[in-house]
């Protein structure tokens, strides 16, 4: 084998060994030559400041729920069937009467501005290239109305609950008139969870430490992208939330958010929230049977089951782990969506054979963002629909629809 090798390249086996031909990820810009996700998030971490990837990539505390959200992938084997005509497979599914192109969409991830020029609009425009809904943050840096104007998307609208009810309301208002038909509501951020390696880029809450002031001018391209000529972007969404001296994303994140939640959230606020939205809302964050119920009883349209990326309570169970029995208890009832971990669409795939709707996606698409812009999180869309679609045909289960647990093992821990 050594020997066809050498034949084939030419050069002489001691050159090999020093141009380093070992396995390893591409980290160069060709958002193209990505084969999966892991290679974007390389890509990215050598395309943005480090504050920035750690902001993307940290999980709060221990980092628990962050490790566990991708190993509980490995702890279900596939059964895949065999001898079925699978050259025409289908992965489209049917969201609040939508049709959508594949069995996932972009989650809500704010400050989306500082990974690349005009972050949410580029998000969103990939989305819209996907075929595939994108879920706008509150925390965006172009305005809701903007990013539905130039993406042509199916955009959702995500929303906090902040002291000032008022201002969530306003945001409603806004979303119904620039014809979004979807809220959701984040339900799992009554504080700010610990993110210890974030926080620790900053020597005061909205000043980098000099470490990190050296890393940001070591990435000329990025300061080009996001700074020049108007510096740090903007929120674009926060109104009237945020003194006007304070609008710029600059480290704010813990410390603008942290003051401006409300931790007094609650159902009541549900249900004023559903007497104010003619539109579907959904509720991001539920993980018990019983709120999933209570959801279904005040007539909420979908729920994300989600330990928001492992970023908010470190040690909260992987939404994989309860999927099976929020399914059993609401299935038909409401729209049951999950999020956390998905990096392939094998993943996909699993918790749509265990009775998901569909899949938001968190950082696989940040990465792409951060790592290309637009062409990156198309890319990444790209990576993900091609290997949903490749599982199928590998599990001879050429519709989507037709998944069941049949196809799946839990393994033993
Ligand atoms: C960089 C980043 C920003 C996020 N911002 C928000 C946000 O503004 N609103 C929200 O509801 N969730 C937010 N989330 C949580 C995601 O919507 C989602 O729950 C989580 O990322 C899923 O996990 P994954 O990243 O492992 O896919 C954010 C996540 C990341 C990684």
């Amino acid at each position: 084998m050594s020997h066809v090798s050498r034949q084939s390249t030419g050069c002489p086996p001691r050159l090999i060994g020093r141009v380093g031909l070992k396995r390893r990820l591409y980290a160069g810009a060709d958002v193209q030559r990505a084969q999966s996700i892991e290679e974007l998030r390389a890509m990215a971490r050598k395309r943005v400041p480090n504050f920035c990837f750690e902001y993307v990539e940290g999980g709060a505390e221990e980092e628990i729920s962050l490790r566990h959200n991708r190993e509980v992938f490995t702890r279900i084997g596939f059964l895949p069937r065999t001898l079925v005509d699978v050259s025409v497979r289908r992965q489209g599914r049917r969201l609040f009467g939508q049709d959508i192109a594949s069995p996932f969409l972009i989650g809500p991830t704010g400050f989306s501005g500082l990974l690349a020029r005009e972050g949410d609009v580029a998000m969103a425009s990939a989305a819209a290239s996907a075929g595939v809904p994108f879920v706008l943050t509150n925390v965006s840096t172009t305005s809701l109305e903007e990013v539905v104007r130039r993406s042509g998307a199916q955009v959702w609208q995500q929303v906090y609950l902040y002291r000032d009810r008022a201002f969530v309301a306003s945001v409603a208002q806004r979303a119904q008139a620039a014809g979004i038909g979807v809220l959701v509501l984040t339900t799992d951020s009554a504080v700010y969870g610990k993110r210890e390696w974030d926080a620790r880029n900053f020597s005061s809450p909205r000043r980098l430490d000099w470490r990190n002031k050296l890393d940001v001018l070591r990435h000329p391209r990025w300061l080009i992208d996001i700074l020049y000529p108007h510096g740090f972007p903007r929120f674009a969404n926060l109104g009237d939330l945020l003194p006007p001296d304070q609008t710029s994303v600059r480290g704010a994140a813990a410390a603008i958010l942290g003051q401006s939640l409300s931790a007094a959230l609650d159902w009541a606020d549900v249900q004023w929230l559903r007497g104010i939205w003619p539109g579907k809302l959904v509720l991001k964050g539920v993980m018990q049977v019983e709120d999933a119920q209570r959801a279904v009883a005040l007539g909420v349209d979908g729920i994300v089951l989600s330990n928001h990326g492992g970023r908010q309570l470190d040690g909260a169970l992987s939404t994989m782990d309860v999927l099976p029995e929020v399914v059993a208890a609401v299935k038909g009832q409401l729209t049951v969506m999950l999020d956390g971990g998905f990096r392939r669409g094998a993943d996909i795939v699993k918790a749509i054979a265990l009775g998901a709707d569909a899949v938001l996606l968190g950082r696989a698409t940040t990465y792409g963002l951060a790592a290309g812009g637009q062409a990156g999180a198309t890319r990444a869309l790209e990576i993900l629909r091609s290997e949903v679609d490749r599982v199928l045909a590998l599990l001879a289960c050429p519709d989507i629809d037709q998944l069941d647990a049949s196809y799946l093992r839990r393994l033993q821990a």
